[in-house]
C-alpha cells in the first residue's frame, strides 16, 4: 500500500495521505482503498489539484458514475459535464445564482439529512465531493454513521424494522422545504421508489439504517405510523456522537459511502460567497430490495 490511513474517528472518517489521485491507481491500490473505505465511511483527500476529467477517472475506479438529474430539466444549462452533480452556488457563466433561482432553491434541499440518490431505484454507492472553492466561514458538510447508529438501536427496534420497506422520492425531501417546482419530465423520469429500511454494507457485512428525508412512507404501515417512525430513526441517527462535521479545505475531495451514511450541507453566506464544490457519483451494484430479497407488497401500501 503506498498511501497512508490518518483516522479522524475511531472508525468513521479518515484522512488519505501520501496519494495523488491525478494518477492511475493500480489494481491493488484501488483495493487497498476499498478497504480502507469499507472501515471509514467518509475519506478525506487533502492537497488535490484535480481537473473534472481527472476527477471522475477516480471516481470510475469504484464503479460506473451516474448522470446528475439536473441534466432531465430541459430548460436548464450545465455548467459541469453530466456526469458531474453541480452542487455549488454557480450558474452556468459561474455568477452567484441569484436568490429567486430554481436551482437554487432545489439545492436548499441539500440541508436535509439525505442519502444521495436513495430517490432512484438503483441507488448511489458512493460520492466524490471536491471542493475547487470554499466561503470563508459555513458551508460545513455533517456525515452520520448509519452502522453505529444501527448498533445502538434497542433489539426490539431492530425487530421491528427487519423486512421493511420505505417509499423514497425526490418530491418528498424538496416537498419539506416548500419547493415542486419540478418539471413533467422530472415527475416522469423520477417515481417514488422501494428502499429497505435497514441493509447489509457490502463491504463490511455489517447491518446499517438506509433512510433519508427523501423517504416519505412505508408500505403496509398507516402513513401516520410511518411518519413517527422515520422521524424517530432520524432523530437517533443524527445524534452528536454519530455525526463528524466536515470543515472543507480547498482543493480537497471527500468520498463518502451512501450506504451506510446520511449527510447534509450546512448554511453559509450564498449570496455573497462563492461555493464551488463538484460531486461524482458512482452507483451500486443492485437495488436495495433486490439485495436484501425483500420485496414489499406495493399493494399493500395503497
Ligand atoms: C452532495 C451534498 C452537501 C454539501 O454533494 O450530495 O449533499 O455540503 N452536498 O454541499
Ligand atoms: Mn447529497
Amino acid at each position: 500500500m503506498t498511501f497512508s490511513v490518518h483516522p479522524v474517528t475511531d472508525n468513521f472518517a479518515a484522512e488519505i495521505g501520501d496519494i495523488d489521485l491525478r494518477r492511475p491507481l493500480s489494481p491493488d491500490e484501488v483495493v487497498a482503498l476499498e478497504s480502507a473505505f469499507n472501515k471509514y465511511a467518509a475519506l478525506i483527500f487533502g492537497d488535490q489539484h484535480l481537473s473534472d476529467e481527472e476527477q471522475i477517472s477516480f471516481s470510475r475506479n469504484f464503479g460506473p458514475l451516474e448522470n446528475t438529474i439536473q441534466a432531465i430539466r430541459k430548460d436548464s444549462r450545465l455548467r459541469v459535464r453530466p456526469e458531474m452533480a453541480d452542487v455549488s452556488n454557480l450558474d452556468a457563466s459561474n455568477n452567484v445564482m441569484p436568490a429567486n433561482s430554481t436551482r437554487r432553491k432545489f439545492n436548499d434541499g441539500n440541508r436535509l439529512w439525505h442519502t444521495d440518490s436513495s430517490f432512484k431505484r438503483l441507488p448511489a454507492k458512493c460520492s466524490l465531493l471536491y471542493a475547487r472553492t470554499i466561503p470563508p466561514t459555513g458551508g460545513h458538510t455533517e456525515f452520520a454513521d448509519m452502522r453505529a447508529a444501527y448498533d445502538a438501536l434497542p433489539a426490539a427496534t431492530k425487530t421491528r424494522l427487519e423486512g421493511l420497506v420505505a417509499e423514497h422520492s425526490i418530491m418528498t425531501s424538496r416537498a419539506r422545504i416548500g419547493f415542486a417546482d419540478f418539471a413533467p419530465e422530472e415527475h416522469e423520469q423520477m417515481p417514488p421508489v422501494p428502499q429497505v429500511l435497514v441493509r447489509t454494507h457490502a463491504g463490511s457485512k455489517r447491518r446499517t439504517l438506509y433512510i433519508a428525508s427523501h423517504a416519505g412512507r412505508i408500505y403496509g404501515m398507516p402513513d401516520e405510523e410511518a411518519q413517527t417512525l422515520l422521524a424517530e430513526l432520524m432523530a437517533h441517527t443524527t445524534q452528536r456522537q454519530f455525526v463528524y462535521t466536515h470543515r472543507w479545505r480547498p482543493n480537497e475531495l471527500v468520498m463518502w459511502d451512501n450506504r451506510c451514511t446520511m449527510h447534509r450541507g450546512r448554511p453559509y453566506d450564498d449570496l455573497r460567497y462563492k461555493r464551488d464544490v463538484r460531486r461524482t457519483t458512482v452507483s451500486d451494484v443492485a437495488p436495495t430490495c433486490e439485495q436484501e430479497g425483500v420485496f414489499p407488497d406495493m399493494a399493500a401500501a395503497q
